[in-house]
């Protein structure tokens, strides 16, 4: 199946006349403690792996869609409009293509994103997540979250994870067409959790996670070994999450990025999102935890690393890394501390 006939069979039978002008609709950025890295579909950004993240509360993305008379999509991002030739408007003008019907139909799409700039998370996740819902009202199709999830997923894979706060399981699902790779819940929250953003480089990074993840699938010597280990990190982290061990948790979430960030390391050529900021911010985690303070950290495809910590920890945190971007992923509210 490609991705027309998922959506096909996806909104089978549903209306494609808009119900409402216009529609608006947010979700959350995530962070994955145990990372997705690598597809075992590319058309229908189906992984390799489960994968497990924490959903940012009110950092994300809002958006607004509607059908516009224009000749082309007009693509608006933080109050801005998008260049048609940039690879934001392009990503998003193919995932619109999905829902032309009839096919001269043009879109309007504004987003707002709540997420610090350069924080290496505007990532396309709360964005594809947030336009699938908005494309959800705008049409009145009454989706549930899971159906919803799957069609962000043909945006960008981890948005498959934005469409609920807390924890999100993105299940690998065995079907060829998908329909069972999907975010689910956990049940299970923890209040006391904090996320730090720990912005040390706004640059654009040299290559894009989607080029990066494939070239490290098809060119890495160890992406079985990756594989296998992820496979036993979702486990072992999910138990730590219910049994609320935070030390286990972060551990696992620690190891588990830097074994991915070795696995682009290991592709040929090699991969290297990290600066040497990055090598210094690790450092002093590591300093910090050995003299006592427990903090653990997890990367993505960017320089930026964030901060995994407790609530009574809070105050030493920031005394030790000042200036970060405080999320409490389980309030609706984020202080931003500069
Ligand atoms: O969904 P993408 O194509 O932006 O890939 C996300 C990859 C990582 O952020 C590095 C890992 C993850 O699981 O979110």
């Amino acid at each position: 199946m490609n991705k027309a006939e998922v959506v096909a069979s996806l909104l089978h039978g549903r209306s494609s006349k808009p119900v409402v002008e216009s529609a608006q609709a947010f979700a959350p950025a995530n962070i994955a403690l145990c990372k997705y890295w690598g597809k075992r579909d590319v058309e229908l950004n189906l992984p390799v792996n489960a994968s497990l993240s924490i959903s940012l509360g009110d950092l994300g993305a809002h958006t607004k869609v509607s059908v516009i008379p224009d000749d082309q999509d007009k693509v608006v991002l933080n109050e801005k409009e998008v260049g048609e030739h940039t690879v934001f408007a392009k990503r998003v003008r193919q995932f619109l293509n999905l829902f032309r019907t009839p096919a001269s139909r043009h879109f309007g799409v504004e987003t707002t994103s709540t997420i610090p700039v350069g924080a290496g998370l505007a990532s396309s996740a709360s964005g594809f997540c947030a336009l699938a819902r908005a494309l959800n009202q705008l049409f009145g199709w009454d989706l549930p979250p899971s159906t919803i999830s799957i069609l962000a997923r043909l945006g960008s894979g981890s948005a498959a994870r934005s469409c609920w706060n807390g924890f999100v399981e993105w299940r690998l699902g065995e079907r060829n067409d998908g329909m069972d790779s999907q975010g689910v819940p956990l049940d299970l929250m923890w209040p006391e959790l904090r996320i730090g953003l720990w912005i040390l480089d706004t640059h654009q990074k040299p290559i894009g996670s989607t080029e990066a993840m494939q070239h490290t699938v098809n060119t890495s010597p160890f992406y079985s070994l990756w594989a296998t280990q992820q496979h036993q990190d979702l486990i072992n982290l999910k138990a730590a999450l219910f049994e609320r061990d935070f030390v286990r948790m972060g551990e696992i979430a620690e190891s588990n990025a830097l074994a991915m960030h070795a696995l682009m390391l290991s592709a040929r050529p090699a991969v290297l999102y990290s600066s040497p900021q990055t090598v210094a911010s690790i450092q002093k985690i590591w300093e910090y935890r050995r003299s006592g303070l427990p903090v653990y950290f997890t990367q993505d495809a960017g320089p930026n690393v964030k901060l995994l910590f407790l609530q009574q920890d809070e105050a030493a945190v920031l005394e030790a890394f000042p200036g970060l971007c405080v999320v409490n992923p389980f309030a609706m509210e984020t202080s931003h501390v500069s």
